[in-house]
């Protein structure tokens, strides 16, 4: 506790408002794929598209240490077996820390699945899957990761769907002092995505195309050194799951939940990672 209060004493000093913005053309750059990635309508959509030549993905300009990043996506429709779209946050460097949504297609009328992941300091192994509620390709849907000084929190449309509560007390690394981007991408991982490999790209359906719009990062900046947060930060700083929020993660995990690497008790013959026996919230 005092060594979070501490952490926001500091943050509270060096705060500046920045300005959450929602525009592609200032706030990312595509940078690869080779005219693969679009930006359309003035930035407020941008689209990847993935062929048998190559995927394409972007970045956000700005790193940040700590925020709320919102990102409206719609999915690759109909026959999307093999491809792979993701939005994540991640540092640089060997012992990286990361925060994954990837979505990994289906054949037709077959679900997509949700694998989520956590890295910190360089160590991930943290693979939690989950089905959707909704059909992820017919509108945008709100995919958002909270990430404070006390814990990470998914969101599908504002529903919590995990939750990686910093444990550093049972000696679990947490990401908390390497400044992140937001990254997106549409690849083909047909090696392991669909079935665990077993279905492979229908390239006669390419290009694939995703659609990312409304991103939202209310976050620290981590510019030169001193991160500068919004002037909402106050809103995601302590922000856990009130007793609404914990209910519905709840429902998610019964209902939803396809793998759960703290279940998996094969993976771990020695004995599950200590975060697996925090509370789920
Ligand atoms: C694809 O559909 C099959 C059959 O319904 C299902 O078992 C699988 O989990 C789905 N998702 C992926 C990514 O393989």
């Amino acid at each position: 506790m005092a060594k979070l209060s501490l952490i926001r004493a500091s943050f509270m000093a060096a705060m500046v408002v920045a300005s959450a913005s929602a525009n592609f053309l200032s706030d990312v750059d595509i940078t690869w794929g080779d005219g693969r990635g679009k930006m359309l309508d003035n930035g407020e959509l941008l689209q990847l598209t993935l062929d048998r030549a190559s995927g394409s993905g972007f970045q956000s300009k700005q790193a940040y240490l700590f925020g709320r990043f919102d990102m409206k996506m719609k999915l690759v429709p109909g026959n999307s077996a093999g491809t792979v779209t993701t939005y994540y946050l991640s540092s640089q460097g060997p012992a990286h820390d990361e925060i994954d949504f990837e979505f990994l297609g289906n054949t037709s009328g077959e679900p997509y699945v949700l694998h989520t992941n956590v890295f910190a300091q360089g160590k991930g192994d943290r693979e939690q899957q989950f089905y959707l509620w909704f059909d992820p390709t017919l509108a945008f849907h709100t995919y958002s990761v909270l990430w404070n000084p006390r814990r990470i929190v998914f969101y599908v449309d504002g529903t919590p769907v995990r939750v990686f509560r910093n444990s550093e007390g049972a000696g679990v690394a947490y990401p908390k002092s390497q400044a992140m981007r937001v990254y997106a991408s549409l690849w083909d991982a047909d090696d392991w995505a669909t079935r665990g490999g077993l279905v492979k790209t229908d390239w006669s359906q390419a290009p694939f195309v995703a659609s990312y719009r409304g991103f939202v990062a209310d976050a620290c900046v981590a510019a030169s050194g001193r991160p500068s947060c919004s002037a909402s930060k106050a809103g995601w700083w302590d922000q856990g799951l009130d007793s609404g929020g914990a209910r519905k993660l709840k429902w998610v995990r019964d209902n939803y939940m396809v793998y759960d690497y703290c279940r998996d008790a094969k993976r771990f013959p020695g004995g599950f990672p200590p975060e697996c026996s925090q509370p789920l919230d």
